[in-house]
């Protein structure tokens, strides 16, 4: 197998809707080289990152569109011009090489075609990027809907957005601070640095392979981004509490609750995906943790609840993502515009079949890592309307920044990932509002 041939079969995988965390790995088996592997890696997220730009030039230097069944020669185009744009590969043998992949993808026909096209954009790249500059779309390489919706809610903010959303995310690293303290930790480590934001938050400036970090297999550290660590934290529980992780896997966040209270009278660890949910244990067996794992749908509480009310209750719910586009840029490639609808009200439906479980007196945390007021202070402002013994927990933090409800880190802030917070407090029944909608 070639590597550019592989790559185009995995943009492939994309464009057909599968996620690249599970197309990559599928195809880098049949390569042992950890540098192929590397070389594929970066090829495909770069790719996915530049998709909407290199897509723009594309379209320019074909005379007509490809038939649908030559998609995988589209998407070998695309990882040709990925790395003339963007790779330090010579050029003459990023051209040989893509233009062989033909023969591997057994596409002969195609040879000349791939070959001219990037002949043709090597005479005429100044032209074409000049003229891709016209389009919103190109220069920030998002899909139109998505950088408008962005544009719409952070008026301010959105050029960095979608700037951050295209950079290499830091490798951070949470402290299980049960067996070290971050600053012991961190001397074990070179070129690292804390995350202020966070208790238990470490980058390290070089990625690496996990099984090297110190102490990883005895589970003394775990792999998070800073703005996740923040959901643990504003948790906040204690002692002999019944905390429910309503979507868990596959488990970040559930392990930071038993790092920070091991001592819980319960933490039922729910997710609706079985395969997931393995993540789960397997996480939970390395940091030699323990909770109740179930698999079933965190909406349909007959199926599994056992009637006994929760202290506290997280809900990281299921959404778009776009908080976390520089982790996995597919997303933009994935996400649709009608998506979003949808999310907006399973968040909604999810909250509200939560909500009984809750003690009078309980804290629910309703977190997502996306940047969408729709999935976000939209999706609290009809609960709250629509709940009577509701009162939102205003974050005191130095971090991210206050909205209408809840508060947002953009992605990139504080060199974190993008997520959103809004702390729920359940009122004993003497307070409850008499305002509320029905
Ligand atoms: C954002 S991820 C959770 C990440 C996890 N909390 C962590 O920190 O590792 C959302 C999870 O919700 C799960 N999910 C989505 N809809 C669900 C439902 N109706 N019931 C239970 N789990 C659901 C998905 O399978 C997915 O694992």
């Amino acid at each position: 197998m070639n590597l550019r041939a592989a790559a185009a079969k995995i943009i492939c995988d994309v464009m057909d809707g599968v996620s690249l965390a599970d197309a990559l790995p599928a195809r880098s088996v049949q390569f042992n080289d950890s540098r192929d592997q590397a070389f594929l890696q970066a090829v495909s997220y770069g790719v996915c990152r530049g998709y909407f730009r290199l897509d723009a030039i594309l379209k320019r230097l074909l005379d007509k569109p490809l038939k649908t069944k030559d998609q995988d020669i589209y998407c070998l185009m695309l990882v040709g011009l990925y790395q003339l744009t963007d790779m330090r590969v010579p050029a003459h043998a990023s051209v040989a090489e893509t233009v062989a992949a033909t023969s591997v993808l057994k596409k002969i026909w195609a040879k000349g075609l791939v070959n001219a096209v990037l002949r043709r954009f090597q005479r005429s790249a100044q032209e074409i990027n000049a003229e891709i500059q016209q389009h919103e779309s190109a220069i920030y390489s998002h899909p139109v809907w998505m950088i408008d919706m962005i544009r719409q809610d952070w008026p301010a903010d959105w050029k960095d957005i979608l700037v951050a959303n295209n950079q290499h995310p830091p490798f951070s690293l949470r402290v299980n601070q049960k067996n070290n303290s971050r600053e012991t930790y961190l001397k074990k480590l070179t070129d690292a640095y804390l995350i202020p934001e966070t208790q238990a938050g470490i980058v390290l400036k070089d990625a690496t392979d996990v099984r090297q970090l110190p102490g990883f297999a005895a589970g003394d550290v775990s792999v998070q981004d800073g703005a996740a660590q923040l959901a643990a934290e504003l948790l906040g529980v204690a002692e002999q509490e019944r905390v429910l992780d309503a979507c868990a896997a596959p488990g970040g966040k559930t392990t930071h609750i038993l790092e920070l209270m091991p001592r819980l009278e319960k933490l039922v660890a729910l997710d609706h995906d079985e395969t997931r949910l393995l993540l789960v244990k397997e996480n939970l067996q390395r940091l030699k943790l323990t909770a109740d794992i179930i698999c079933a749908d965190a909406g349909n509480v007959e199926q599994w609840w056992d009637g006994k009310l929760f202290d506290r209750i997280l809900l990281d719910a299921p959404c778009s993502a776009s908080g976390v586009i520089r982790r996995h840029p597919d997303i933009k490639m994935l996400r649709q515009v009608d998506d979003m609808v949808r999310l907006a009200k399973e968040q909604l439906l999810l909250l509200t079949a939560l909500w009984p479980l809750l003690k009078p007196g309980g804290l629910m945390v309703y977190a997502t890592c996306s940047v969408f007021s729709l999935e976000n202070t939209r999706v609290l402002e009809s609960f709250i309307a629509a709940t009577p013994d509701v009162k939102e927990e205003k974050i005191n933090a130095s971090w991210g920044r206050e909205c209408a409800i809840g508060r947002q880190i953009l992605p990139g802030m504080h060199n974190m990932d993008g997520f959103y917070f809004a702390c729920l407090k359940k009122m004993k029944k003497s307070f409850v509002r008499n305002d509320h909608a029905y």
